[in-house]
């Protein structure tokens, strides 16, 4: 179903690696709705090849490598995405995770710290990056919109997620940071999705993953939010329809974040 709430937008989309990513579903439900689209993400991801399906499926989209660390990376995907469309971009999803740690197999406590800054700049300090190649290049429409992905881990403990708890926490406080000059600056607004657990190459390398998504499956009144969902979600947030949204933290999550417990849940602990 399209109502064209994106007709005449143009958007760069990072983080599609395979057809389950929420970049991969969001970039498929914008070219429905009427966006333009460029596709990015790392080169290694790139060299799997999967997203060239992604981006036959949205009117040949040009897929740019860029690695979210690396600011002349960034600089050439803005540049080419604004020679590409013709002129400016009205909007940008940040769908970037990775944990070193977690991925090498280290509990919070025995954090290896060059890891640690390596997952905060990837996942956390890559939305600054971001932003202010943007700011520096002026590469954003007034009221332009940018929505980045996070997890209620930066509110409340969930153990086994780990370090990247603390990278969504400063993932969102670069949101309401950033978002205030770019508010100020050009009309630009900055929010985060704080999405349910989804069964994706980065949520399931959470540890105990399954048990995770059950949970939060049973404590949310609507059940889990899938990945469509969430970027039907992401366009609504893309659209003009929602101009005066900043510097938000928006939960997307069934009602999760809100419940102190369900009936369910009770029932289960009376056995
Ligand atoms: N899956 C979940 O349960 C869940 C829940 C809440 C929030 N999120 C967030 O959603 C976002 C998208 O994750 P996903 O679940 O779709 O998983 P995914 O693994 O499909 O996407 C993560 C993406 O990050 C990219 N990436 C990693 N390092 C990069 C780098 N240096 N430069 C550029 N790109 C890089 C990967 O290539 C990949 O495309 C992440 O921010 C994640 O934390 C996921």
């Amino acid at each position: 179903m399209s109502n064209q709430l994106l007709k005449g937008k143009k958007g760069i989309i990072f983080g599609a690696l395979d057809e389950r990513s929420i970049a991969w579903r969001t970039a498929l439900r914008c070219y429905e709705e009427g966006a333009q689209i460029v596709l990015t993400n790392a080169p290694v991801a790139l060299r799997m090849g999967e997203i060239n399906k992604l981006a036959e499926a949205c009117g040949n989209a040009p897929v740019i490598g860029a690695d979210v660390t690396n600011m002349d990376d960034l600089k050439n995907l803005f540049e080419q995405s604004m020679q590409h469309f013709g002129g400016k971009i009205d909007f940008v999803l940040h769908s970037i995770g990775m944990s070193l740690n977690v991925r090498k197999g280290k509990s919070y406590t025995e954090m290896n710290y060059e890891w640690n800054s390596k997952t905060l700049d990837i996942s956390a300090m890559s939305l600054h990056r971001v932003l202010r190649t943007a700011w520096d290049l002026d590469a954003l429409n007034d009221w332009g919109s940018v929505v980045a992905l996070s997890y209620i881990a930066a509110q409340r403990v969930f153990p086994d997620y780990n370090e990247m708890a603390d990278a969504k926490a400063l993932l969102e406080s670069v949101t309401r940071s950033f978002g205030y000059h770019y508010g100020v600056k050009r009309k630009v607004r900055v929010n985060t999705v704080s999405q349910s657990p989804t069964r994706t190459t980065a949520g399931s390398g959470v540890k105990g993953f399954d048990g995770f998504m059950n949970y939060a499956e049973a404590m949310s009144p609507l059940g889990n939010a899938g990945a469509d969902d969430c970027a039907n979600y992401c366009v609504t947030l893309f659209s003009d329809m929602t101009r005066f949204v900043t510097m938000q933290n928006l939960f997307h999550d069934g009602g999760f974040s809100f419940t102190g417990v369900t009936q369910t849940v009770i029932e289960q602990m009376e056995k």
